[in-house]
């Protein structure tokens, strides 16, 4: 007997009519299957309800773009008489404009900006770019790391030819040494080099640069006229409000951004250096819906609040109150348990966990606690993470970590 019906139904009915039943980070099998519910019905603040009426503290925030709340009253004020005016004109509008410069203004190295609607699609036209800007062939990335969907990139299989590889190599995190054979190989053929601000994989724990890294691959690039790409789709402007380079002094001539702009409506963008303008007015960017005003100014909104309340700072805080308390509470009922990377996007580990059945049992048990914590990936804060629900999260967690504890002494 499931504690799910609704979902599981909705599952079965889903099975029928789209392959797999549901796909990416949302199918049963990217958390636990059985335990978790599969389908949400509506949410508000820090808070969202499934299906069957159960309803959750969330640390998952969408997969990282809720960063002000969940429905956040004040930004649907400021987005509905834009709505109201038509979604999808046959010209771009005045906000295009205006968040361009918005971006322009925060971001201390870029001159222009682009706009996508997913991160996807702002990585491989960044990757684009680079070609054309240099003439090259090859685009060097960290092994492990997540840029997306399309075929150079996906994690995924399916539908990949050895051509879609063939000239995109990898080197691991922190090991710049690789990456300078990758240059000395490839002398001459190297377009760009692909990072994000800190190593933030799927199943392992996350990971900050070493000191000589970022200035090391910079080098790399500067003596070979290659290009510098960061992609800060997963915590751009959640770290600091002109991008997670500043914090972690990375100097990239291209970024990528999507999840954290516009609290939830669709928004990606790439902004680059001067000069880059040539090869980016070359690379042929569009899509059905990216000049949507609606998106735009929620974007304008979403960074401003950003600023103004200065939540980068109120995210960092909220999580390493949770990070403390958590860390106390499994110490209680003897577990070593750490949150790692930044505040506002922290990856759980327990200590002792090679199989990562810890983190499971501990999730599953969180979960019947009104919790929403997932196993392998970040989880992320918001801005209506207050103090009260950091403090709300940690109490409930406790029966969750004494759950943990019981059933692995009983192994
Ligand atoms: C670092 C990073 N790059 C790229 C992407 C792809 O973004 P999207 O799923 O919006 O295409 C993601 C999404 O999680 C990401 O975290």
């Amino acid at each position: 007997m499931t504690d799910f019906p609704s979902s599981h139904a909705l599952f079965q009915r889903a099975s029928a009519v789209i392959p797999g039943g549901l796909y990416g980070h949302t199918q049963p099998a990217a958390t636990l299957p059985g335990v978790f519910p599969y389908f949400a019905a509506s949410a508000s603040g820090a808070r969202f309800r499934d299906v069957d009426g159960r309803e959750y503290l969330d640390f998952m925030c969408g997969y990282g773009p809720v960063v002000l709340g969940h429905a956040d009253p004040a930004l649907e004020d400021a987005v509905a008489g834009v709505r109201s005016r038509g979604l999808c004109f046959s010209l771009p509008s005045e906000p295009l404009v205006e968040l361009a410069e918005e971006l322009t203004r925060r971001i201390d190295f870029a001159d222009w900006a682009v706009f996508g609607k997913n991160g996807s699609d702002m990585t491989t036209w960044a990757l684009q770019v680079a070609r054309e800007a240099t003439g090259r062939r090859k685009i060097l990335h960290i092994k492990g790391v997540y840029h997306g969907v399309d075929a150079w990139i996906t994690p995924g299989h399916g539908g990949i030819i050895p051509e879609d590889r063939s000239h995109i190599h990898s080197f691991p995190w922190n090991d710049a040494d690789g990456a300078a054979k990758l240059f000395e190989q490839f002398r001459g053929d190297i377009a760009a080099v692909f990072v994000t601000p800190y190593h933030h994989p799927s199943y392992a724990a996350s990971e900050f640069a070493q000191p000589a890294f970022f200035p090391r691959l910079r080098q790399l690039c500067d003596e070979a006229n290659a290009l510098l790409i960061l992609d800060d789709i997963r915590v751009g402007f959640r770290l600091h409000n002109g991008g997670s380079h500043i914090p972690f002094g990375l100097r990239p001539d291209l970024s990528c951004y999507c999840k954290a702009m516009a609290n939830g409506y669709a928004i990606s963008a790439c902004v680059g250096r001067e000069p880059f303008r040539k090869a980016a007015r070359q690379v042929f960017l569009t899509g059905s819906y990216w000049n949507d005003p609606v998106a735009l100014t929620a974007a304008l909104y979403t960074l401003k609040r950003l600023e103004t309340e200065n939540i980068p700072d109120h995210l960092e805080r909220m999580g390493q109150r949770l990070a403390v308390g958590l860390k106390t509470a499994a110490a209680e009922v003897g577990l070593g348990f750490e949150l790692t990377g930044p505040g506002t996007a922290p990856y759980p580990i327990f200590h002792d966990d090679a199989n990562l059945f810890k983190i499971q049992k501990f999730c599953a048990a969180a979960l019947k606690q009104g919790l929403f914590f997932h196993p392998h990936h970040n989880w992320f804060l918001c801005a209506a993470h207050t103090e009260g629900e950091i403090d709300e999260a940690i109490e409930r967690a406790k029966p969750a970590f004494a759950e943990a504890a019981a059933r692995e002494g009983s192994r």
